[in-house]
């Protein structure tokens, strides 16, 4: 890793947590019997954003922070002991030192969307799709370049239609990107940046889309969670969310309807009975904090979380740890 990759704001986070946490703490938590179900796998790099489990194919997908994609099958038969195996099933040649990022699985479409961004300078951002059979790519577009306000594409929802929404953590602003991979459109708002200086550090990061017609944004350094209505003109509220904080919430997925998974350093279960207008944190968990949270996903009802940072020699291992509420 190069030491100005350092200087990114994802990067810093990682390294605040990671020093605040004694070496020898991090060796007793890595050795202790873990209290959920853990998937091991041996992957070739060591940062892993996010990952998706794709049901139909019985295996995550994983995705690059040396760019591209994986897929981590599943064994028929489980053996409880052995680490799965990451296999890289995309690898853009022309990506240079951009990060693949944030992905959703496009069910209906059989794609999967993924950002790719420079992670380092905040002057590239992209969306491709990928055929979730063949691997081809079905478009590739940039969403910002050099001779834009720098940016960090991070995370992508996609709705009944096809349209892509990808948030800018840096920017603080959603594109959409139509079915075919066209730009369609940049959603801004001014309740997408908080008053306080200090809380405007990351941006819009986590998003889903709700099948009621709207997509759940958070916003990470200020923990506010956003409803953006679609069937309203992308009409942008701020949804009242009591008995908990998400500061620093990254990942998103949907459990239920009335259930959203908010994953970070301390993952939540978030509750709404009223279409996302208000909203309450019912559950926490705390699983591996010096690996770094970034992701959750729903297998057979169960909640996962991913880990950016792999750890172990000579091969990396990555967890993806069973969230109990
Ligand atoms: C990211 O990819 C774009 C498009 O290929 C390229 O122009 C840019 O230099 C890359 N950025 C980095 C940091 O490698």
């Amino acid at each position: 890793m190069s030491l100005s990759r350092l200087f990114s704001p994802k990067f810093i986070a990682f390294i605040v947590v990671l020093s605040a946490i004694p070496l020898g703490i991090i060796i007793s938590i890595e050795r202790a019997q873990p209290a959920t179900h853990v998937y091991h796998y041996h992957g070739n790099g060591w940062f892993r954003e996010c990952l998706k489990w794709d049901s139909a194919n019985n295996r995550f997908i994983v995705s690059f922070a040396e760019g591209g994609l994986g897929v981590i099958p599943l064994p028929k038969k489980e053996d409880l002991g052995a680490p799965l195996e990451e296999v890289a099933v995309v690898k853009e040649l022309n990506l240079g030192r951009n990060s693949s990022l944030g992905l959703t699985i496009d069910r209906s479409r059989n794609r999967v969307l993924v950002v790719h961004a420079d992670m380092l300078g905040n002057r590239y951002s992209a969306l491709a799709a990928y055929d979730l059979s063949t691997w081809n790519r079905l478009f590739f577009t940039q969403l910002a370049g050099l001779s834009d306000e720098k940016s960090f594409a991070d995370d992508v929802a996609v709705d009944a239609e096809g349209n892509a929404y990808v948030t800018d953590v840096r920017g603080s602003q959603i594109w959409k990107v139509g079915v075919e991979g066209k730009l369609l459109s940049v959603i801004r708002n001014p309740l997408f940046t908080p008053k306080e200086w200090y809380k405007t550090f990351l941006g819009l990061n986590g998003i889903v889309y709700h099948p009621d017609g709207f997509l759940i944004v958070i916003h990470t350094s200020s923990g506010t969670l956003f409803k953006i209505d679609l069937t309203k003109g992308e009409e942008v509220k701020i949804i009242k969310v009591e008995g908990g904080s998400l500061f620093m919430g990254d990942g998103l997925e949907l459990l239920s309807p009335t259930k959203v998974v908010v994953a970070g350093g301390v993952s939540r279960l978030v509750e709404s009975l009223d279409g996302w207008n208000t909203a309450s944190v019912v559950g926490t968990f705390s699983g591996i904090k010096h690996r770094i949270a970034t992701a959750t996903t729903v297998k057979d009802g169960k909640v996962y979380i991913s880990h950016a940072l792999g750890m172990g020699y000579p091969r990396k291992k990555h967890a993806i740890v069973e969230a109990t509420f």
